[in-house]
């Protein structure tokens, strides 16, 4: 066999395997569910049943997603589409957009580039770290997940250009298997004619097309025909414009139907090797008499008369010239800057899927593939490590009319546990694992050890230091018991005279930054609460230093009852100053302006945050409310989560109790 070789794919003499860890999901979003759905979901899953079908948008890196995906997907996907990075090593960074001060009917929006962070980073080296070598090595990591995600009837469509087109298609070759290979399909992206003065100008992309079988599905599509393909539809009738089309196929048919004579006419005797009609002799009496047969008034064969209204069009072909590239300053366009046109998708999963198909698509990007399957009635997974294509793609679906409810999610807590025990593995002794962790984590905050207590580990710059566990938030009852040990032992130390405490956590309890500050302020403690950045995960990023901790966002929200009525208003916003270049904080000078998308959940019952209702920015209206109401029809006592996303994609939560009466 003609294999493709690139450094790393062998090792000791068998091919290197992917990660196979398979990670259990967390919901962090339910979005656009009704509260009847809701209550059916809880019911449902509380006896244990089956509960309904939910799309997926997933945030996290597609090496731990697909082989998480596996224990329930595999062999279970319709068609996949990807359109993975190819060529650029700002894949993640963004352009953020500074809205208008509320106040203002001038339109001065700024926008600012919005660095990778450390973690998105470190994807691309992965992918690009050591060239062609290490992108191989990625590249064929995900089609092997997805050859098994793949069901036996569907189809793969690979998204790329010249950089790698190339390359790909001897890997998915060994992959897929050559005989699974269907087509290339060549997109002609642009029409717009820059000068290139010493080669040819690039201006097409390359989508390979793989099947797992002969079974695929396929619905043939059909294009409009061109101006000159119209040239020949030159007859007319009183049914209407025609153009006549053959009525013989060559070669002969010595016994069945159509090798019979017809108004005289023997095909098999037309031509050298004879001929057959391409309809029986029934059929062509009956075109005959609707006056559907063309006779050459000067004698000749006869044809048949193909009307233009009748004709479905051309067989597209897989040379693609009819779909424009996103024009951003387009109404498609969601300011993604490698955002592919919806056409482009509705052809793919039009042709290789029927409605209910599941749609899988592991580099969302702007969200384009499963925007599409959603308008089309396709079930869609789709995921991206990126925050800001989650957010984007987010926003997008909420704009597709009567969008099915979808689920948003991650791997949370089980991705860091994962790299907890692979990290810190000590079998034999858990809590030594626990230690080593938290070592680790003031290492990186720059803080030292301390011995002797349970809840504060660390001390830095005079101020003490609690880590978070790993596997759940920093909650209020945590706090409590940080600040009673705070007084009971630190304040009798003579040997360490401190004046605060730095609560590090990978998640906080919903409305914790400003609870547990007054519980802290009432006790006298200045506390603050900061995250552990999922970059602490990397190793490299370790080995740089370049860690940062940042303070939670403070988010003040009021709620008012009126009867069964509550109007909610969100009254301050606060982002952490070091999350953000200067020359972007100076050009914020209305709180709101930080807000790219609030939502609220009316009645949170500690499960997952069910987005009810929600306001953000787009492009095309970039206002955004900063009040809503809500009316209730029982009385009782009701938690309200609000979750506000930053114009940086990050969500900062809180939550309120109210009482109606
Ligand atoms: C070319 S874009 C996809 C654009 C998308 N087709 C659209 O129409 O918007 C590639 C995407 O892959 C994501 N990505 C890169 N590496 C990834 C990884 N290891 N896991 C998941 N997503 C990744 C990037 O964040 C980026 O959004």
């Amino acid at each position: 066999m003609t294999e493709l070789i690139w450094e790393g794919k062998y090792k000791d003499g068998k091919k290197t395997a992917p990660v196979r860890i398979a990670l259990p999901f967390q919901t962090i979003e339910t979005v656009n569910e009704s509260t009847q759905d809701r209550q059916r979901t809880l019911d449902m899953f509380a006896q244990g049943k089956q509960t309904e079908w939910r799309n997926r948008l997933i945030w996290g890196d597609k090496k731990y997603v697909l082989p998480s995906l596996l224990p329930e997907f595999a062999g279970k996907v319709n068609l996949i589409y990807i359109d993975p990075p190819f060529n650029v090593g700002s894949d993640f960074s963004f352009t953020a957009t500074i809205p208008d001060h509320p106040d203002t009917n001038e339109d001065e929006t700024t926008t600012f580039t919005k660095e990778p962070s450390i973690l998105e980073q470190k994807a691309y080296r992965d992918t690009w770290g050591k060239g062609l070598d290490s992108y191989l090595q990625w590249f064929y990591e995900t089609v092997v997940y997805l050859r098994e995600l793949l069901a036996e009837d569907g189809s793969i469509y690979v998204h790329l250009d010249w950089h790698i087109g190339h390359y790909a298609k001897t890997l998915l070759d060994e992959v897929f298997g050559y005989e699974n290979f269907r087509n290339e399909i060549i997109w002609k992206r642009s029409a717009i004619t820059t000068n290139v003065a010493t080669q040819w100008r690039n201006s097409h992309d390359i989508i390979l097309m793989y099947c797992k079988s002969n079974k695929s599905t396929f619905n043939v599509q059909f294009g409009e025909y061109s101006e000159s393909s119209k040239n020949h539809f030159s007859y007319s009738d009183e049914n209407g414009i025609y153009q006549p089309v053959p009525l013989l196929g060559s070669g002969r048919t010595l016994k069945g139907e159509t090798g019979k004579k017809w108004h005289g006419i023997d095909p098999n005797t037309i031509g050298k090797k004879g001929m057959h009609w391409l309809r029986s002799p029934s059929e062509l009496e009956e075109l005959n008499k609707q006056g559907k047969i063309y006779w050459p008034e000067k004698g000749g064969l006869p044809r048949l008369k193909y009307y233009l209204n009748e004709a479905k069009g051309v067989y597209v072909p897989d040379i693609w010239t009819d779909i424009n590239v996103i024009n951003s300053m387009g109404s498609e366009s969601v300011g993604y800057q490698t955002q592919k046109p919806e056409a482009l998708l509705e052809r793919i999963i039009k042709a290789s899927s029927n409605e209910e198909d599941l749609i899988l698509d592991c580099f969302c990007g702007s969200g384009t593939t499963a925007a599409v399957a959603e308008r089309l009635n396709r079930r869609w997974i789709t995921c991206d490590l990126g925050r800001f294509a989650i957010h984007t793609a987010r926003k997008r679906f909420l704009e597709i009319p009567n969008v099915k409810p979808f689920v948003v999610q991650n791997l949370g807590k089980y991705e860091r546990q994962a790299w907890q025990s692979t990290e810190f593995a000590n079998p034999q002794d858990r809590a030594m694992q626990e230690q080593a962790y938290r070592k680790f984590i003031l290492d990186l905050y720059h803080a030292a050890p301390v011995k002797d207590y349970t809840w504060l580990h660390g001390i830095r710059s005079k101020r003490m230091v609690h880590i978070g566990a790993i596997d759940s938030p920093v909650s209020i009852g945590d706090v409590k018991s940080i600040i009673q040990e705070f007084w009971k032992s630190v304040g009798k130390k003579s040997d360490i005279t401190v004046n605060g405490i730095d609560v590090l956590g990978w998640e906080f309890a919903f409305d914790i930054n400003e609870t547990a500050s007054q519980q802290a302020n009432a006790n006298n403690i200045d506390m603050k609460f900061k995250k552990i950045p999922r970059d602490a995960m990397d190793k490299h990023a370790v080995e740089q230093g370049d860690i940062h901790f940042f303070e939670l966002a403070g988010l003040d929200v009021k709620a008012k009852v009126k009867g069964k009525k509550v109007e909610l208003k969100l009254k301050d916003f606060v982002i952490p100053p070091d999350d953000v270049p200067e020359e972007v904080q100076k050009a914020v000078t209305h709180w709101s302006q930080w807000i790219d998308y609030w939502a609220v959940d009316w009645n949170y019952r500690e499960d997952t945050f069910h987005n009810e209702w929600q306001s953000y920015r787009i492009k095309k209206d970039p206002k955004i409310d900063l009040e809503t109401s809500h009316s209730y029809e029982e009385k009782g006592k009701y938690t309200i989560v609000v979750k506000v996303i930053d114009i940086l994609g990050n969500d900062t939560t809180k939550s309120l109790t109210v009482e109606i009466g």
